[in-house]
């Protein structure tokens, strides 16, 4: 019997999945799905805030995509609600009304807002206001725990002080949600750029930079052989340079090893044999992924009807709250 406890969780659809949004999400969704409840999202409306990475010809084969790589990767439609997020209109709903509540100075003070707006062409409003279409997202099924990359604490913050507010304002309504981040080491960066972090984003543009999880041989040879490592030859977790202690790090996470036996494996060993084992275990861990996927991909209905089932089960879900949330209002006739 499933514990009480609600589990809340998600990937934009704006390119193909990598092993860092593996490692720091989906892999701690698989521990979850088996005791709690859980919501594993395809945050379609969020990836629309980047103006120019609208990709209407693209966009159906990118959700159907994570949707197939959710179910390669494991997680299980039986045990786990796997939902597009623009088929439940209560996201929107929830999010204006969260607007309305929440200060701009805690949106201006969020770190990924002030890089994104710095790079990108065009700031749109959407990108400004996405911490709270996020917190929408994660207080309509009374969230417990949100497994995430260490990249969005601080957008769990702030969902979790906008909830707060509004139960403050308003009489208890919201769950207050908490992230559940893995130990040091998880948050994965580009292999062509240790000081930046792995993004389906910049691998789009960029190759050599990310290793996707339906990556062939061949890119992924390229890939990982040619990573920024340096030239010290020194293979050790503590003193390794980034670029080499990021290596370290998928292989550590990959083959679920400790630190002080995988030192002891490369002691004395140059950076071309690591890189080379490394291959090795990535292969062996995308290989049967890939398989299923190969599979799942070609039966499109499948894939919707998954998605359109979990919706029709969780809408009334998301309904209720969302009559508690207009009824704290009064605005619920
Ligand atoms: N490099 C990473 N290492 C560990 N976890 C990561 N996540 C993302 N990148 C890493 C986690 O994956 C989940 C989904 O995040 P996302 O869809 O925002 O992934 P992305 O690759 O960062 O995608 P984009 O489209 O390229 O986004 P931006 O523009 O934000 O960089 C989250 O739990 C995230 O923490």
């Amino acid at each position: 019997m499933l514990s009480a406890k609600n589990v809340f969780s998600a990937i934009q659809p704006t390119g193909f999945l990598h092993i860092g949004n593996y490692i720091g999400a989906i892999r701690q969704w698989l521990k979850y799905q088996d005791v709690y409840r859980c919501y594993f999202c395809v945050v379609d409306l969020h990836s629309l805030s980047i103006p120019e990475n609208i990709e209407p010809k693209y966009f159906k084969q990118y959700i159907l995509q994570v949707i197939a790589l959710y179910l390669a990767c494991g997680i299980d439609p039986k045990k786990s609600f796997i939902f597009v997020q623009s088929l439940i209109q209560e996201h929107c709903e929830l999010f204006w009304i969260l607007n309305c509540i929440t200060p701009m100075g805690w949106l201006k003070r969020m770190t990924q807002y002030k890089k994104k707006s710095k790079s990108g062409k065009i700031t749109s409003a959407g990108l400004f206001n996405y911490p709270i279409l996020m917190a929408s997202d994660i207080l309509l099924y009374n969230t417990d725990i949100v497994p995430v990359g260490s990249d969005q604490k601080q957008h769990i913050e702030i969902a979790c002080n906008i909830a707060s507010r509004f139960n403050c304002f308003f009489g208890q309504t919201f769950n207050l949600p908490k992230a559940s981040i893995q130990s040091e080491g998880t948050f994965i960066m580009g292999l062509d750029n240790p000081s930046q972090k792995m993004s389906k984003n910049i691998g789009k543009k960029k190759s050599g930079h990310m290793i996707m999880l339906l990556d062939s041989e061949k890119v992924l040879k390229k890939t990982i052989m040619s990573a920024i490592t340096d030239s010290f030859n020194e293979i050790s977790f503590d003193k390794s340079s980034p670029g080499v202690l990021n290596l370290l790090n998928i292989y550590r996470l990959l083959s679920c090893r400790d630190k002080k036996s995988i030192e002891e494996e490369f002691s004395g060993k140059r950076y071309g044999y690591l890189k080379k084992v490394i291959l090795g275990v990535v292969l062996d861990f995308l290989r049967p992924i890939q398989k299923r996927y190969y599979k799942l991909i070609k039966n499109e209905d499948f894939l919707i009807k998954v998605s359109n089932d979990a919706a029709s089960k969780i809408r009334p879900i998301a309904r209720k709250t969302l009559i508690k949330v207009k009824k704290a209002l009064g605005i619920y006739i």
